[in-house]
């Protein structure tokens, strides 16, 4: 199983950069920028040991270990950092988010921080054969204004960026609808939209159905509290609306989170994929290392684990033609597992 999940050609669809930086790589640009702190990665474990728990308790190391990134250079050797990591999880295409507020509000020019991102992304996809496309995302707790802020930055480079998200918190008080004007221009202007749903916060399940019915977005990142509404389960099911579910596993944690949640919406027929959200900020890693814990906590086949994937290269914003060819590659890899493919789509 585990040279299996290794081997399979994989599609990442909510994955951050921010939350990719290793402690190394962190240690080395904060000493390159003459920072006074996480010098050193030991200092940087100890900061991710400390958290608190929960979303607000994440978000606060989250936030200050990418406040180390300043120069163009620094966000072009952080993404083609994350494209080697992907190639080594034979991860073969990628939407990465990125939260250009986070940046611009600490003075760094949007120009400078998307050409590093742009440029590394662009050189892993010659070099590395990985095709990644980029989602810039609100920051919920940001105003309207600042959000409108960011798309005018971006104008110049629509035509890179593939799509619109939101994500960091609280989300309790920041529902997807107080962005409602932002994402209508967005959608005017071409973006593909989604947005953070995180588990267990308050009013999750109304906040998915406003993203769904108000906002219209194309797909639900988290979202697994769905389950806990019948009618909304029917409803993502017969949309095909895809949930790009996040089974992290921090160091304290017996087993990766939400597994149950996840088998019952892939039971009930919904589009469900597994992601790593911030693969260096959590014990679970990056995406080999996830689906093996997930189908050690699950129970699940390889036609099984091989049906989450294809849930992920269902849900790729691209045409068909490239999307016909990524099933084409995890059909064959299937095949030449031993893996009916009647098994992986229940047919
Ligand atoms: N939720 C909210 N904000 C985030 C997340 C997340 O899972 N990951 C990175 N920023
Ligand atoms: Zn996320």
């Amino acid at each position: 199983m585990r040279v299996f999940l290794s081997g399979m050609p994989k599609a990442e669809l909510h994955l951050h950069l921010e939350g990719s930086l290793s402690p190394e790589t962190i240690a080395a640009i904060a000493k390159r920028n003459g920072l006074d702190y996480f010098t050193t990665a030991e200092e940087v474990e100890r900061s991710l040991a400390d958290r608190p728990p929960g979303l607000m308790g994440f978000l606060k190391h989250h936030f200050k270990s990418q406040e180390v990134m300043q120069s163009r250079q620094d966000f072009y050797d952080a993404t083609y950092g994350l494209a080697a990591k992907l190639k080594e999880n034979n991860v073969v295409y990628a939407d990465l988010f990125f939260d250009p507020q986070a940046h611009t509000s600490r003075g760094i020019s949007f120009s400078d921080m998307f050409g590093g991102l742009d440029a590394g992304r662009r050189d892993a996809e010659a070099e590395l054969g990985i095709e990644i496309n980029l989602i810039m995302c609100i920051q919920r707790e940001r105003s309207v204004d600042s959000a409108f802020e960011m798309l005018d930055q971006a104008a110049p480079f629509r035509d890179r960026i593939i799509g619109l998200g939101m994500d960091s918190g609280p989300e309790y008080g920041n529902p997807p609808v107080k962005f409602r004007q932002v994402y209508a221009r967005a959608r005017e202007e071409g973006y593909y939209l989604t947005g953070h749903h995180d588990v267990d916060v308050r009013d999750s399940v109304e906040h998915i159905w406003q993203s769904l019915e108000i906002i219209g977005m194309d797909r639900i990142d988290h979202g697994l509290n769905a389950v806990d509404d019948p009618r909304l389960v029917t409803e993502l099911a017969r949309r095909d609306m895809c949930l790009t579910g996040s089974p992290v596993k921090r160091t304290t944690d017996p087993a990766p989170q939400d597994v149950d949640r996840i088998k019952k919406l892939d039971e009930a027929g919904v589009c469900v994929s597994l992601n790593t959200d911030d693969p260096e900020e959590f014990e679970s890693g990056y995406l080999t290392n996830m689906l093996i814990l997930f189908q050690q906590a699950s129970g699940y086949s390889e036609a099984d684990m091989t049906r989450l994937m294809l849930n992920a290269f269902n849900a790729l914003w691209l045409g068909d033609v490239e999307k016909r060819a990524y099933f084409a590659q995890l059909r064959e890899y299937a095949g030449a597992n031993g893996v009916a493919w009647a098994d992986v789509t229940r047919q």
